[in-house]
């Protein structure tokens, strides 16, 4: 029961329809709570993300800028709003399968300054992995110290729960197949990169940042960049394509995955 926590995100493209707002893919979110259920993980900890729930709203209301005028106060409600329909699918398909699961919501939890965390209340957390609930968060609108309010993104809620939690390692499910050579949608000859340390990682960082034009990860910087705080602290982190079937599961079990693991080195 007081095994080392494995956190587990797993990323709105994968678990929601990019193209139609607020639809979850409810098929995806069955197959990955099976998955989930079937690996029996003894002490896990699931965030995710909001896809065409959060995202859509947050930017209509320019919530991630923080306060400009009290209009804004609404569309922090209805952004918050729109991620609980999306948690409650998947907390509906966890429990259904069995899972102990109880969500936490980061808008009552956690405060950030300039959106990164200063501020989160973790004893009931650490308390539900104790008696071996699954907890359960997800990106949401938080408040914020210097300008109201921000989007606290479920990628900055894995690395700073892994370190707070002494994690032993971060899944990162995505809905691509890991970390590239090159942009995989641009490039043919593009490879998957099966491993890397953390020095690799820095430099991959590196030439993404220098060329600015295209994001050679396939949309990646910003996992890599909240990833790479966690791993700093020596928490292994794999990055697997959860819209495939099984790699989640492999990964939980800690089963040779196609993916990208990322270590201290
Ligand atoms: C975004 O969370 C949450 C909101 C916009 C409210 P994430 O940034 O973790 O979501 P995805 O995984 O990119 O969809």
């Amino acid at each position: 029961m007081d095994d080392k926590p494995t956190v587990l995100k797993l990323g709105g493209s994968v678990i929601t329809n990019k193209e139609k707002p607020l639809t979850p893919d409810l098929k995806a979110i069955e197959r990955l709570t099976t998955e989930i259920s079937r690996a029996k993980v003894s002490s896990l900890v699931l965030v995710h993300g909001g896809g065409s729930f959060g995202h859509p709203v947050a930017e209509r209301y320019n919530i991630a800028g923080g306060y400009v005028d009290q209009s804004q106060i609404l569309g922090f409600s209805q952004t918050h709003l729109a991620m609980t329909l999306l948690n409650s699918w998947v907390m509906e398909a966890l429990i259904n399968h069995n899972i102990p699961a109880l969500e936490i919501h980061p808008s009552s939890c956690a405060v950030t300054k300039f959106g990164r965390i200063v501020n989160m209340e973790l004893k009931p957390l650490k308390k539900m992995l104790k008696l071996g609930f699954m907890p359960v968060l997800y990106g949401d609108a938080v408040l914020d110290s210097k300008q109201g309010f921000a989007i606290l993104s479920g990628d900055q809620l894995v690395s700073s729960l892994a370190i707070k939690l002494g994690a032993c390692r971060i899944i990162m499910g995505a809905d691509v197949d890991g970390l590239y050579t090159a942009d995989p949608k641009v490039f043919s000859s593009a490879q998957l990169i099966s491993h890397l340390t953390l020095e690799e990682l820095k430099s991959l960082e590196h030439k993404i940042e220098g060329s600015k034009t295209t994001d050679v990860t396939g949309g990646m910087l910003g996992k890599i960049h909240e990833v790479k705080l966690a791993i700093e602290h020596d928490i292994e982190t794999v990055i697997v394509n959860a819209t495939k079937s099984l790699r989640v599961y492999n990964a939980l079990k800690g089963e040779k995955v196609i993916g990208t693991i990322i270590e201290k080195g």
